[in-house]
């Protein structure tokens, strides 16, 4: 069967023949074992032993990260690659994964270190003229291999003693002695397992290169999640310029960074800290609003937008992309409840412009402020950012890093702020901060109302 008859995924069945003797087996292996040892048997002596903690690994120190000197890929793994981890690497088709992996290989290999670049997609012509495009060409310690049999790829591996292997991708690998055909899920998990395996053992570290859908669901990667040391995501989508790199997990570092590139003819290229396009002096429109948002230690300037339409009662659409739909959901019914708006036949739209996913609460008053600006058509003062929370009884509440985030907005030239009710808070020079308490008090902070309203067209259900 293809298709699980109980969960509806697609190739998740695999045949397993059981043997109801070797549970059996294994439980009398372990009262046998222990017997053992208490009439003194030694445990054989290349088994790993339980030590203190403080001895643990304390021999010879963590080894130094491998640095790829691509300062936004280093930063998301927390300052670089460590020797003997396993990376993975998930993305959309064609979103940049293969040429990230082939920039930090050869950026290492520039730098004296040896990396080998094992393909399974594409042929070594195919590597050589995109290495070609990225500058990377002609690098004496860059290995490139085109294959998708595991035995030979750990055999070239062991051949070239690379200190950093990159597998591209682990979907298309295969392990010959498994009946399981090359990309299905058992080969994945197996192929994945074994490779992990190879880096702990060698010490070299493993970077295996996913694909994922758009709903991430059907591919894969998510089931190696567990395997890795660290996982790295490509958030929005191709149709963007800007390629947004998250860890979602990170055994070394923290989770909340990102990377920040922008798709060029030369491949990928860092973006400067906190230009996304965003413009301080745009001309205001009602249904946009400005906010800092943090991701990890930085802070990126953000534009909200919101459109509110005609709708159907019981029926109204809430549609969000890059935003947290249920906070979206939340925030209209603050709206309904604590400002009498009455927004129950309007159908809701909200987007994050840039393909940056917003999920802090600190994006709240703005995206807020945007809705019912939308709605009543009125715009926020022109170079002002909101930051702050809104709680479900209407109140405005603080949020983290107030300071940073008010440096970087009047850095990126805004003027003003709109925040929560803070006791000595300090605006950088030049700056204005209006301190709201409640969604009332913001929507007054909202301009005038048009005097000239487009019609509103009653819509008859059919
Ligand atoms: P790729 O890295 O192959 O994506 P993935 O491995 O995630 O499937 O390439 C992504 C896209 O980027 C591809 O459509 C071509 C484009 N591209 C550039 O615009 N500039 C470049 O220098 C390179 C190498 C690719
Ligand atoms: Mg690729």
């Amino acid at each position: 069967m293809g298709k699980c008859p109980d969960c509806g995924t697609w190739d998740s069945l695999e045949a397993h023949t059981t043997d109801p003797g070797a549970e059996k087996d294994r439980q009398k292996g372990i009262v046998e074992a222990w017997q053992a040892l208490a009439e003194g048997d030694a445990a054989p002596p290349d088994a790993p032993v339980a030590r203190p903690i403080a001895e643990a690994g304390a021999a010879e120190g963590p080894a130094p990260r491998l640095r790829t000197g691509i300062g936004e890929f280093d930063r998301v793994l927390g300052g670089g690659v460590v020797p003997g981890s396993a990376l993975l690497i998930g993305g959309e088709p064609g979103i940049g994964k293969s040429t990230l992996l082939l920039q930090a290989a050869g950026a290492l290999a520039r730098a004296g270190t040896r990396v080998l670049y094992a393909s399974s997609e594409e042929s070594a012509e195919q590597i050589r003229l995109r290495a070609q495009r990225l500058g990377v060409e002609s690098l004496a310690e860059l290995f490139v291999l085109a294959d998708t049999n595991l035995a030979r790829l750990v055999e070239q591996c062991r051949r070239v003693k690379p200190a950093l292997v990159v597998i591209d991708s682990v979907q298309m690998i295969y392990k010959g002695d498994l009946e399981a055909p090359p990309g299905s899920l058992t080969q994945l998990r197996r192929c994945a397992s074994d490779l992990v395996f190879l880096a702990k053992a060698s010490g070299m570290a493993v970077a295996l290169v996913g694909h994922v859908t758009k709903d991430g669901q059907l591919a894969g990667p998510r089931l190696l999640e567990h395997l890795v040391d660290a996982v790295l995501y490509f958030e929005g989508d191709r149709s963007h310029a800007h390629r947004i790199v998250r860890a979602v997990k990170n055994r070394y570092g923290t989770t909340l960074e990102i990377g920040l590139f922008e798709m060029s003819g030369e491949g990928l290229k860092e973006v400067p800290e906190g230009v996304m396009g965003m413009d301080a002096h745009a001309e205001p429109r009602p249904g946009t609003a400005h906010c800092p948002v943090m991701h990890g230690s930085r802070c990126l300037l953000v534009e909200l937008q919101a459109l509110t339409a005609t709708g159907f009662l019981g029926a109204a659409k809430r549609k969000s992309s890059g935003l947290d739909p249920n906070r979206l959901a939340m925030l209209i019914a603050v709206l309904e409840q604590h400002a009498g708006m009455r927004l129950a036949d309007r159908d809701i739209f909200a987007s994050a412009v840039g393909g940056v996913r917003v999920v802090e609460p600190a994006a709240d008053l703005a995206l807020l402020a945007a809705v019912a600006g939308a709605e009543t058509r009125r715009a926020l003062p022109a170079q002002t950012c909101l930051i702050g929370e809104v709680g479900l009884a209407g109140e405005v509440r603080p949020v983290g890093h107030l300071e940073q985030r008010l440096r970087e907005a009047a850095r990126l030239g805004y003027e003003r702020a709109i925040i929560p009710k803070t006791k000595g808070a300090r605006p950088p020079r030049g700056f204005a901060l209006v301190q709201v308490e409640s969604v009332q008090g913001l929507l007054e902070e909202l301009g005038p109302a048009p005097k000239a309203r487009p019609a509103r067209s009653p819509r008859v259900a059919e």
